[in-house]
């Protein structure tokens, strides 16, 4: 097979160095890749004025699969006092690039899978009536709707008139909010289509037919956000009826969902939801795998076959700067095996989760997060493993 192209975008912080981890692994269980350099984040804004430059963008086009570390984004203020002086007053405007790739890809179809990995001491326990304790096996993969919703980005601070007279033809505006001065007023837009809910939740179908499971969960709040809300749910009961009778729909609020997930976390395998409440939801299941060292995820436009895989975790600028770094290189390297899994190397793919989950079953080699340690430098000394020796130890163990 022809050599892979992969466009690796390393971002600030602890992206870059997780990143560097990942593709050693990649190169060491014998995946044939060329990787280019794909420039985003907080630095391209502070010197270009741009965190996902033209270069980048050209990048992903020709290649279409990426494999994407972290960016740091920070507070409106600091967006100009960080900015190059000489691009001052020169119209820059900060957009958050991730939000910017997924919509310029439309990378409309995210995937979190959160699944138990045994013997990880982070692992979800619950007491049970018998005084002791049981470890519920997770197995859920979330699709969120990656490209609209709450952070589909429409939204103003002191709207003009336009859009605030526009707002004044809502009854329930006029009545609530009209007494609100323009200027303390912001408004934040939750949009939702028709076209790109059926495609996230045909996708949780899918995949639901697949592994063999008999419901999806909508995880969303109908009963009150009733147009948005209400909309998701109605396609996902309508398809359920008309191309997956065997599987049903499972209508549960995402506040009520809070609570279900560490009462009974296996009783959920496929998870549907809006950008935000699958943001939120993905992350709180996240936390029953053993947190944002364990979470991963992969964002696609099934028409045009661009991919980024990446960990959902941020730069952690407080452990950017630590040498050796003590960070966990495990979310970023399962994010790089879905991208194995999902370009049909599938060999090389299980061998690189074969290699993880013994180095996590035998627990001789743990990260600072793994041992329930705050990070600083002196976990290394104290036994934590460091960044370089996690991926050294998931390397030892690839057959
Ligand atoms: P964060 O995910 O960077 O860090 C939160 C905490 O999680 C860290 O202090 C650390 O304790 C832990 N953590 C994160 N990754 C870890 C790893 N691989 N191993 C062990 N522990 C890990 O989130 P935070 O602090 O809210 O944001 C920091 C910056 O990252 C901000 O500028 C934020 O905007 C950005 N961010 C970027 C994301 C992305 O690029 N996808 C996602 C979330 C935040
Ligand atoms: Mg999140």
């Amino acid at each position: 097979m022809a050599k892979r192209t992969i466009v690796a975008m390393p971002g600030d912080g602890i992206g870059k160095v997780v990143l560097d981890e990942a593709i050693r692994v990649l190169d060491a269980a014998g995946f044939d890749a060329e990787y280019v350099n794909g420039d985003i984040g907080w630095e391209f804004w502070c010197k270009e004025g741009n965190p996902l430059p033209d270069r980048t963008i050209k990048l992903l086009e020709q290649h279409k699969i990426g494999l994407f570390g972290a960016i740091t984004s920070k507070p409106k203020d600091k967006t100009l006092t960080e900015l190059d002086p000489k691009l001052k007053d020169k119209g820059f405007t900060y957009y958050s690039p991730i939000v910017t790739m997924r919509q310029k890809f439309g990378l409309d179809i995210c995937m979190r899978p959160c699944i138990t990995l045994p013997g990880n001491p982070l692992n979800f326990i619950r007491r049970n009536t018998k005084g002791g304790s049981d470890e519920p096996v997770v197995d859920c993969m979330i699709f969120r709707q990656n490209t609209e919703g709450l952070y589909g980005g429409v939204e103003w601070t002191n709207p003009n008139d336009q859009v605030y007279d526009t707002f004044m033809t809502h009854p329930r505006f006029k009545e609530n909010f009209a007494w609100c001065p323009r200027p303390e007023l912001a408004i934040s837009t939750r949009i939702v289509t028709k076209k790109y809910s059926t495609r996230i939740i045909k996708a949780a179908f899918e995949y639901a037919k697949k592994r063999g499971f008999d419901k999806v969960t909508v995880c969303e709040k109908p009963n009150v956000i009733r147009e948005t809300s209400g909309m998701i749910l109605k396609i996902a009961q309508d398809m359920s009826k008309n191309e997956y009778p065997n599987i049903r729909v499972e209508d549960v609020n995402i506040d009520a969902m809070m609570m279900w997930l560490t009462k009974n976390p296996e009783n959920y395998h496929v998870i549907v939801s809006e950008n935000m409440f699958g943001d939120i939801v993905s992350d709180a299941f996240a936390g029953l795998i053993g947190g944002l060292g364990f979470a991963t995820s992969a964002q696609f436009n099934p028409e045009t076959g661009v991919c980024v895989f990446e960990p959902t975790h941020g730069s952690a600028p407080k452990y950017a700067e630590l040498n050796p770094s003590i960070v966990n290189p495990i979310a970023m390297i399962l994010s790089a095996v879905m991208m194995l899994e999902h370009i049909g190397e599938d060999k090389i793919a299980n061998r690189i989760k074969d290699a993880v989950l013994k180095v996590i079953a035998e627990g001789k080699v743990r990260c600072y997060d793994m041992m329930k340690m705050s990070g600083k430098q002196e976990v290394l000394s104290n036994g934590a493993a460091s960044t370089t020796q996690m991926a050294d130890a998931i390397i030892a163990k690839l057959k």
